[in-house]
């Protein structure tokens, strides 16, 4: 899906809400000095940032299907040994790491359960595998706004509201599917204040994920029909929007 994109256009984007989930997301999996973790499906950094500020960049891995995305983390955190590649298939050794990690990433797998079962494979046994979704199918994911005003206009689109994970309790339902244990559901929510209107449509029209892909198969008229309407939707600028994820802690 869709992030065959520059990095920078994905940190415009969902990074905006990535950046402060993965300070969160790295509190709940309690991650410790002296632990080796991977981040799978790691994007341009977010959580790899936050890994490393914890255990050092020796003690951190990080995978991803996305080669700009490669190429952005390589650079941002040049001592991290990352790979070009999927959950589904990773290039690992079992029981390598004491935490595995996906943060945003389980919706975008083509096989969840099997991506999950990488993820507990290669870590060791008892250690922690952790995920997290955006709340798509409920009302308080980053692009709520978004795909209710796509929806008013146009009700036969597709949203994310179908995708692995987005609803309440299927994280962990993929996770028992996948033959984890100790399985925690917990919700995380951050906050992202945007100056004017414009800063939070202008990252839609950049082509990322699949909000980015809707918007831009869309025609100048139809585009501009879809901004009016979400201008209608926003409060006046400034403003704050609240976004959610389901998350999951679980033992390999
Ligand atoms: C919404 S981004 C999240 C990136 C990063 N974890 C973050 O929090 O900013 C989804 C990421 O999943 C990656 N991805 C898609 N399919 C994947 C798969 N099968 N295995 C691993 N990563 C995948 C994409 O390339 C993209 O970087």
């Amino acid at each position: 899906m869709s992030f065959n994109v520059p990095a920078d256009a994905y940190g415009r984007f969902m990074g905006k809400y990535a950046e402060p989930l993965a300070g969160e997301f790295v509190d709940l999996a309690d991650v410790r000095p002296g632990q080796r973790a991977l981040d799978v499906g790691c994007g341009p950094g977010a959580l790899t940032a936050q890994l490393v500020e914890r255990l050092g960049a020796d003690a951190v891995a990080a995978i991803d299907p996305s080669a700009p995305f490669v190429a952005a983390i390589r650079a941002r955190i040049p001592d991290v040994d990352v790979r070009e590649g999927v959950a589904e298939q990773l290039p690992f050794s079992d029981d390598s790491f004491d935490l595995t990690l996906a943060q945003l990433v389980v919706h975008f797998m083509t096989d969840p359960v099997s991506g999950l079962q990488e993820m507990a494979r290669v870590t060791r046994t008892g250690g922690l595998v952790a995920a997290c979704v955006w709340d798509h199918a409920g009302d308080s994911g980053p692009l709520a706004t978004f795909w209710q005003a796509v929806r008013a206009i146009d009700p036969g689109a597709h949203d994310e509201s179908d995708l692995a994970g987005a609803r309440e309790g299927h994280l962990a339902e993929l996770c028992a599917a996948a033959g984890l244990e100790q399985i925690e559901p917990s919700r995380l929510t951050v906050r992202v204040r945007f100056a004017t209107f414009d800063d939070w449509w202008e990252p839609y029209t950049l082509g990322v994920g699949p909000a980015g892909a809707y918007v831009t198969q869309l025609d100048e008229p139809r585009r501009d029909a879809l901004r009016t309407r979400c201008v209608r939707q926003l409060p006046e600028a400034p403003f704050e929007v609240s976004a959610s994820a389901w998350c999951v802690r679980a033992r390999a």
